[in-house]
């Protein structure tokens, strides 16, 4: 098993990844929030195989919580954590407190934004919440100046903005997406799912079976999209789940998809009690 170092402050870690880069060693770095599943262990297997140093973070970032969020009872597994990188062959583990990430408080001065595209999807049910997603991954990004980034598919929006972001301020270092990993149930893990009651858990498997039913429709021929959606956010609502959205979307714009779309992607959030649950599946139109 690895020694894996653990930091909490800054002037250590940037001593520490200063000497790795003066030894010509790449950095992977995989930004989490803790609680820990084997899709986050995914990512940081993924690094390993890819980097000479993998380092996770772990802050649950207050400014990606709107008010009537679940920050303060975000679950929180510290030692299982470290135990799982541990295992994992993860070499650092930066555990910041918030105090160090913001200084100043959390009404920061200087936020990251890629405007348009957070004011889609999930960005329309929470407000300023991918601002908050950018600003701490881009002072990740400052602080620990890695040469690949990993994150999951399951939050494809979030995916698909810190790949805008980093292109757009021309910060190099390569973003990798990764599958999700799913229960044999079909529910995607996520941090989350410790919320979900036993009912909430069965009826939550009903996402991804939508969204396999909706793309099997589309590959079948089906390209009236909107109904496809209205179709599917029906047959959420009949088991019990509570749509927020399902957008059928072009993959690389995440525009809602128009005829003529080939490379798609469905997304979807829902809340199976009060839990809010989002999930996609990719769909390739062949002509
Ligand atoms: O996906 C998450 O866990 C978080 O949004 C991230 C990327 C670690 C930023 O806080």
């Amino acid at each position: 098993m690895t020694k894996m170092q653990l930091f909490d402050s800054l002037p250590l870690l940037r001593a520490t990844l200063a000497a790795y880069k003066l030894h010509g060693k790449t950095i992977g770095l995989v930004p989490t929030m803790g609680n820990l599943h084997a899709g986050h262990l995914a990512l940081v297997a993924t690094a390993r195989a890819q980097c000479d140093v993998v380092i996770t973070t772990i802050f649950v970032n207050p400014l990606q919580f709107g008010p009537n969020e679940d920050l303060a009872r975000y679950p929180r597994s510290f030692a299982a954590d470290i135990k799982n990188l541990e295992q994992s062959a993860c070499d650092v583990l930066y555990a910041p407190t918030t105090t160090e990430i913001y200084p100043h408080g959390t009404v920061v001065h200087t936020k990251i934004s890629v405007p348009e595209l957070s004011a889609l999807h999930c960005g329309y049910t929470r407000p300023g919440h991918f601002d908050g997603v950018c600003t701490v991954v881009a002072k990740l990004f400052n602080i620990i100046q890695p040469d690949k980034a990993f994150f999951g598919y399951k939050d494809y929006q979030q995916f698909h903005l810190i790949s805008t972001m980093v292109s757009d301020l021309q910060i190099p270092l390569q973003v990798y997406g990764i599958a999700t990993m799913r229960e044999s149930s079909g529910l995607a893990l996520s941090s989350r799912n410790v919320y979900l009651s036993t009912t909430d858990r069965n009826n939550a498997a009903a996402l991804f079976a939508t969204l396999q039913e909706s793309a099997l429709q589309i590959m079948g021929g089906e390209h009236n999209f909107r109904q496809i959606e209205a179709r599917a956010s029906g047959t959420l609502n009949k088991v019990g789940l509570k749509t927020d959205y399902v957008h059928i979307c072009n993959r690389s714009t995440l525009h809602l998809a128009s005829i003529g779309d080939t490379d798609l992607i469905i997304l979807a959030a829902v809340y199976a009690g009060t839990t809010r649950l989002i999930d996609n599946i990719f769909v390739q139109i062949t002509i």
